[in-house]
This record gives C-alpha cells, sequence and structure tokens, in this order.
C-alpha cells in the first residue's frame, strides 16, 4: 500500500487528506494526484464525511509538481498524464474542502490551495507561482484563481516574476482566509470542519455550488442562481427542522435530508 497520501478522521464527520511525501517537500507526482482526485471522489460521496481538510508536513503543504517527474518529458506525453483532468475531479469535490498550509505551497501547491475553498495558513506559509523560473507558467489555475483571489496587478507581479509571498500578504491580498500560528494550523481547518459538519449538509453543498458557479457568471445569473437555491432548500427536512428548532428554542437535530 502507498504511503504518499495518508487518511485521517481527526472528528465527527471529517475527513483530513494528508499529503506525505516530505523527501520531497511533498511535490506533487502523479500518483500522489491520482490519490488526491480519488479520495476527494469517495469522500465526496461518503454520507459520514462532511467536509475536508487537506494537508501536509510542518515543512510543506506541497512545493508544486514533481520537477523531477516531468522534467523530461514531451507534449504528446503531457498530454497522456491527463494531470488537468485530476485537477478538474479534485475541483469538482461537492463537499467543503478546506486547505490548512504550512511551510510551502508552491507552484501546482498553491494551485491545490487555492482549489480548496477554505484556506488557512500558518504565520510562516510561503506561496508563490514560481513556474516561470524554470521554463513553464502555472498549468493547474495559478494564472486563473490567484487573478480573481488578488486582481491583475498583484497576480502579474507573482506570476511574471516567481517571487514567493508570505502569510500575511497572502490574507491581505484575499488569497488567505486566516493566518495562525504555525502549531494551530491543522486545529483551526478540523475545527472549522468540524463546525461545518454540524451543519445541514443541503445547504452547505447549495452555498458552495452558489459561491463558484457565481464566480463564473454575470451577477443577474448567478443571484437567480442563489435564489432558486434557496427556493430548493425549503422542500428539505433540515429546512423545516432549523426554522423549527429555532422557533422553539432548542437545538437542531439535521438529518442530511
Ligand atoms: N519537484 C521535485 N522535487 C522537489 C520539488 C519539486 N517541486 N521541490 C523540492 N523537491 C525535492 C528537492 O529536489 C530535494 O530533493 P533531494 O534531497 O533529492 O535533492 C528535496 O525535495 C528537498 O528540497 P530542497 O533541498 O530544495 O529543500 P529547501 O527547503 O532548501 O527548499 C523549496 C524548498 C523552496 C520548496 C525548493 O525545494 C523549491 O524551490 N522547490 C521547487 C518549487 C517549484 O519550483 N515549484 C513549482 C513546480 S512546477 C509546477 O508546479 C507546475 C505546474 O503547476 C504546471
Amino acid at each position: 500500500m502507498s504511503d504518499v497520501v495518508l487518511l485521517e478522521r481527526p472528528a465527527e464527520g471529517v475527513g483530513l487528506i494528508r499529503i506525505n511525501r516530505p523527501e520531497a517537500r511533498n511535490a506533487l507526482n502523479l500518483e500522489v494526484r491520482r490519490l488526491l482526485a480519488r479520495h476527494l471522489t469517495e469522500m465526496g460521496e461518503d454520507a459520514a464525511t462532511r467536509a475536508i481538510v487537506l494537508t501536509g508536513n510542518d515543512k510543506s503543504f506541497a512545493a508544486g509538481a514533481d520537477i523531477k517527474e516531468m522534467a523530461d518529458a514531451g507534449t504528446v506525453e503531457m498530454l497522456a498524464r491527463g494531470v488537468h483532468r485530476l485537477w478538474r475531479t479534485i475541483g469538482a469535490c461537492p463537499k467543503p474542502v478546506i486547505a490548512a498550509v504550512n511551510g510551502y505551497a508552491l507552484g501546482g501547491g498553491c494551485e491545490l490551495a487555492m482549489t480548496c475553498d477554505i484556506i488557512i495558513a500558518g504565520e510562516s506559509a510561503q506561496f508563490g507561482q514560481p513556474e516561470v523560473r524554470i521554463g513553464i507558467i502555472p498549468g493547474g489555475g495559478g494564472t486563473q484563481r490567484l487573478t480573481r483571489a488578488a486582481g491583475k496587478y498583484r497576480a502579474m507581479k507573482y506570476v511574471l516574476t516567481g517571487e514567493l509571498f508570505g502569510a500575511r500578504a497572502a490574507l491581505e491580498m484575499g488569497l488567505a482566509s486566516e493566518v495562525v500560528p504555525d502549531a494551530e494550523v491543522e486545529k483551526r481547518a478540523v475545527e472549522l470542519a468540524a463546525r461545518i459538519a454540524e451543519l445541514p449538509p443541503l445547504a452547505v453543498q447549495l452555498a458552495k455550488e452558489a459561491v463558484l458557479a457565481g464566480m463564473e457568471a454575470p451577477l443577474s445569473s448567478a443571484l437567480a442562481l442563489e435564489a432558486k437555491s434557496v427556493q430548493i432548500l425549503f422542500s428539505s427536512q433540515d429546512q423545516k427542522e432549523g426554522m423549527r428548532a429555532f422557533i422553539e428554542k432548542r437545538k437542531p437535530k439535521f438529518s442530511g435530508r
């Protein structure tokens, strides 16, 4: 059994996926990418998993694509590897995914964090899209997601120079959701995931969907999608339970239906 990706259950309803290639600063080789895609798909389908934490180790979340694995590849080989399809699968998880980032989140590692829904960064985390320095450009969404998060002029600076930036800069430019002391990154991510795991899963799923689909749509369409999503939730048992519990001043019991 491969141990380059480890699975844990740190709290009720929370699945934790840990990239485990410390000798390569958690570089994303094909095996890691395939396992990430598989585990996120399986957890997405598992009713007992309501929120997911994706993390690495204290030195590195992920230092990008595995440069040694791709240095000699040609175009046809890169096409055949289908990494773009794995990225799509990773981004298609219907449940909230929280990136717990310590150390380096570079290249594909920064892109992996940006594919998640919430980013908790340790104070000494280092982000960046350094691909231009090795003769390529970001290929897992970096040119697009960094631009959407930080705006054209900041994204251009980092994509064109390959310069790294710290956790505080990431927070200030809207890339990180929170910065916490390094030792508390995983604990904080699990705490947030556990809080989400207690909430009605259909509402959580539609909230994620509305935010993501809305980012790609004109405002009027995005607002229409949001309105429809709220209306749909009125046929869920959890909406009835949530509102009744509020009125009856008791804790709700959500069934996921
Ligand atoms: N791929 C393969 N191996 C990597 C790696 C990577 N992305 N990053 C680190 N490693 C390996 C190193 O080769 C080294 O292996 P050896 O011990 O066998 O020499 C080991 O991990 C430790 O690395 P360092 O000695 O360099 O550790 P450090 O702490 O001094 O530096 C680092 C850490 C700043 C992350 C540095 O390793 C680094 O710059 N890594 C490359 C970062 C990068 O360029 N990422 C972008 C990759 S391209 C990409 O992601 C493409 C895409 O989206 C399409």
